[in-house]
């Protein structure tokens, strides 16, 4: 390894104060366009400084990724942009470091065991069978263009209600998404601006923020609260309340519970959402994909099918990965580096913001052939097959890997193969656009027009 003072510095295409000030403007208004322009004229790194002791890096190359996430993980922590995401979410799994996130990781990774999570299935099951039985009430209604993002936000809720919490949250769910979308939206213009005034200033835009934490919180601890009343269940709460450090033999308190629950009920079904109404839109968008998923959904057996069935089917699986390499729900992954290092034959000066592009990783053009065509195939045909393993990367890497992906990955199959087996799906609008907030959203409704599959 070359000493630290001989690497290279990184590119730093906007260097002068104005040229930082039109660049930040550029990338508030067109993220993604600004990363991936940037990363084609400047390669798989480049940084920008405020002065000479703020530094933020983008990292587009999957070495780098593997670097930061895995060989040299120890070196980096969550960047400052987590503090904002704690103002809602506290000091749960998501946003917590050190012996803290060690532990509640260890006191929680059991709930997410496979085994665990399909005996959540049947609950799973009966939600979207749910939904299933309301679009055909629609439809028998005469409606046909439903907004399947607003679905898709309150199934997985729904199924979050129900299978992380035992909680029955169906008719919370309008309160819960119209302050969770307030909250997202106040975080994510924090963590876009240079400077913040602080968030406890009394300013109407931070006063309807906490307002809008305070009504997710009561809604929480009224939930941990009825768990307390009537205990048992095989829901994800009531595993972590039962469960015993075997370290120490103590348990959550009632504040690392709501931490944590509100981490799984807020991460977990916003992602899956988000997953859902891009899979959604782009099999509407290309019908020949989605008649050759409805011909492998009708191998399944009546009713609900078995797991073990439905995790097999490879076009459905296909379909899903495809869809989180084209919008990869955590589209960022952002890290402060602790000490200098070097990623590559680069220097990253410590204390600097280290951001690594999923999105552009998932897109790049030394990885993927024809990166921007949605080719579910591609994973069937052996083309992945010798993929970079952090070429593609939707749940993270190393220690804090996603907790929750085979939660994901088993919700999202069912929805899928549930919804698709009665329903055909198509879209006629002009193109939706992602929108990169916290997670990578479609930016408008999806209005999807459904019709019975014959
Ligand atoms: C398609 C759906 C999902 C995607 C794409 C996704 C993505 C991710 C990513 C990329 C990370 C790593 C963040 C980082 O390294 O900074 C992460 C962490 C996490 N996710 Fe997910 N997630 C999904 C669903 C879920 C679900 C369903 C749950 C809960 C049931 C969940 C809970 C968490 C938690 C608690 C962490 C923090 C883990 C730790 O640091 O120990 N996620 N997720």
């Amino acid at each position: 390894m070359p000493a630290l003072h001989i690497l290279k510095e990184a590119p730093l295409p906007d260097g002068t104060l104005w040229a930082y000030i039109r660049s930040l403007r550029h990338f508030i208004a067109h993220p993604l366009e600004h990363l991936e322009e940037r990363f084609e004229r400047h390669g798989d790194i480049y940084r920008t400084r405020i002065g000479d002791w703020l530094h933020y890096y983008q990292l587009g190359h999957p070495d780098y990724a593997r670097h930061v996430l895995q060989e040299n993980q120890k070196n980096y922590v969550k960047s400052d942009v987590f503090l904002h995401v704690k103002l809602l979410l506290g000091n749960g799994l998501l946003t917590s470091e050190g012996d803290f996130w060690r532990r509640q990781r260890r006191l929680a990774q059991p709930a997410f065991y496979k085994a665990r999570i399909q005996a959540l299935y049947d609950r799973m099951a009966e939600e979207c069978q749910n939904r299933v039985n309301a679009w055909q009430q629609q439809l028998n209604a005469g409606q046909q263009v439903l907004p399947v993002y607003k679905d898709m936000m309150a199934l997985t809720l729904n199924i979050a209600g129900h299978t992380m919490l035992g909680y029955d949250s169906s008719e919370l769910t309008d309160t819960v998404n119209r302050n969770f979308s307030y909250a997202h939206e106040f975080v994510n213009r924090r963590i876009q601006r240079p400077v913040n005034f602080p968030a406890h200033l009394p300013l109407p835009s931070h006063r309807r923020f906490w307002k809008s934490v305070r009504v997710l919180d009561d809604i929480v601890q009224e939930i941990i609260a009825h768990k307390r009343r009537h205990p048992g269940g095989a829901d994800l709460l009531s595993l972590l309340m039962e469960t015993v450090d075997e370290q120490d033999g103590s348990s959550m308190t009632d504040t690392q519970l709501r931490d944590e629950v509100l981490t799984f009920y807020i991460a977990g079904h916003e992602t899956s959402a988000n997953v859902l109404a891009w899979a959604l839109y782009l099999l509407a968008t290309h019908p020949e994909v989605q008649t050759a998923l409805a011909q492998e959904l009708s191998t399944l057996p009546e009713g609900i099918p078995p797991v073990a069935e439905l995790m097999a089917l490879p076009l459905l699986g296909a379909v899903i990965n495809e869809t989180m390499r084209l919008y990869p729900p955590a589209w960022v992954i952002p890290r402060k580096a602790l000490k200098d290092d070097q990623v590559g034959n680069y220097k990253i000066h410590r204390d600097a913001n280290v951001v690594i592009s999923v999105y552009h990783l998932h897109r790049h053009l030394q990885f993927w052939d024809n990166p921007a065509d949605f080719d579910p195939y591609r994973w069937m045909d052996g083309r992945t097959e010798n993929l970079h393993k952090f070429a593609y990367i939707p749940f993270g890497a190393g220690p804090r890997i996603c907790i929750g992906q085979h939660f994901a990955l088993q919700e999202i199959r069912l929805v899928l193969a549930l919804l698709l087996r009665r329903f055909c799906i198509a879209y006629q609008g002009p193109a939706i656009a992602p929108k990169p907030l916290v997670t990578l959203r479609p930016d408008s409704e999806l209005p999807l027009t459904i019709r019975l599959r014959t």
